[in-house]
């Protein structure tokens, strides 16, 4: 079995040092790009983030492309051969992280505790009168590995819960939309939006003002899934309006953020830089791992994108 390993920013050696582990006897490399006239060694498999095309182009055995990540927007942007499956990560240690980002984010507006902070650092003592728990519903774009755990996360705390998705759901005590005709009715349910949603022809630009000015009045963005949802500027414009009143942003169109952008220094955004649930190693290895092992004993596995569909 041949593996090549091809993740842009990644430290490679402690990977494939995980994969001989998991995989004994397998043949696993780092890519580099053959030198002109020289015959490239080629893989059965690959472990990926954000390949170049020269890769895919001088790959041509490959059977699957194992994601590093969840989201597989930008794989699936290069020309890849019809026979390719591309296999993304199932959780793999990413939807707790995923629950306690959003958690976090949606108690802290609830709480009011940017507000305390700033009368802390005033040394004013000062309550504020407890805003209503049943006024907050929380509306998920996205209801799949991610969307799920955020929405049950979530319900601990007792925040009404709405997840909108393509296929409709069945959560306890999670009220589930779906499709593009009960959209606005989700909307109009929801005050603190978050996005979960994959990156596809359908998705991008969802998150613009005609999307975002259907929330309720004083309602709150959280971004965690991919930059090109939003329309930044549409975002800048309703919360100078007043109709949003908070965003927190993990994800930008341009990453690093550059520096001159808007976004760095508004009051009213927080943001992370794409920081949110991280590719866990360790999880990661024994994940595309056990799929590996799975393919060669003809088992079906988790993960597999449809292509057509884009996630
Ligand atoms: P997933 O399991 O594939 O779930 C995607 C969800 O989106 C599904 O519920 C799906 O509906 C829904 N959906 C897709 N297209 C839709 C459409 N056109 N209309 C309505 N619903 C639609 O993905 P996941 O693992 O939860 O990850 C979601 C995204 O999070 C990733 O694609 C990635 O971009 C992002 N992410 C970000 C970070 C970060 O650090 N910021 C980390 C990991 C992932 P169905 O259930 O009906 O199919
Ligand atoms: C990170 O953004 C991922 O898609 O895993």
């Amino acid at each position: 079995m041949k593996i090549v390993f091809c993740c842009t920013h990644a430290v490679a050696e402690p990977w494939l040092e995980g994969f001989r582990q998991a995989l004994p006897g397998v043949d696993i490399w780092e890519w580099q790009a053959a030198e002109p006239g020289q015959a490239p060694k080629l893989a059965d498999h690959a472990v990926v983030w954000a390949p170049a095309q020269a890769f895919i182009d001088e790959q041509t055995q490959l059977q699957n492309l194992f994601c590093i990540g969840a989201g597989v927007d930008g794989l699936l942007k290069l020309q890849l051969p019809d026979k390719l499956s591309v296999v993304r990560l199932n959780d793999a240690g990413m939807s707790v992280q995923m629950a306690e980002y959003v958690c976090h984010a949606v108690i802290a507006y609830f709480r009011e505790f940017g507000a305390y902070a700033q009368d802390a650092a005033a040394k004013r003592w000062s309550f504020k009168k407890p805003l209503v728990r049943a006024d907050f519903a929380v509306g998920i774009l996205g209801a799949g590995v991610l969307g799920s755990r955020v929405a049950s996360a979530l319900k601990h705390f007792e925040f009404p819960v709405n997840v909108w998705s393509r296929t409709p759901k069945q959560m306890d005590g999670v009220q589930s939309f779906a499709g593009q005709e009960q959209l606005p009715h989700f909307l109009k349910a929801t005050r603190v939006l978050v996005n979960l949603l994959p990156l596809t022809a359908e998705t991008e630009n969802i998150l613009n003002r005609a999307n975002l000015s259907q929330l309720q009045p004083g309602s709150y963005l959280i971004n965690v899934a991919r930059g090109h949802h939003l329309v930044e500027q549409d975002l800048l414009d309703l919360l100078q309006e007043g109709h949003m009143a908070g965003a927190t942003l993990d994800v930008f169109r341009k990453e690093p953020l550059p520096q001159d952008h808007a976004f760095w220094l508004h009051p009213q955004i927080t943001l992370t830089p794409h920081a949110s649930a991280r590719t866990l190693r360790e999880e990661s290895v024994a994940q595309i791992a056990s799929k590996i092992k799975a393919v060669y004993a003809g088992q079906p596995i988790e993960g597999r994108v449809g292509r057509e569909r884009g996630y």
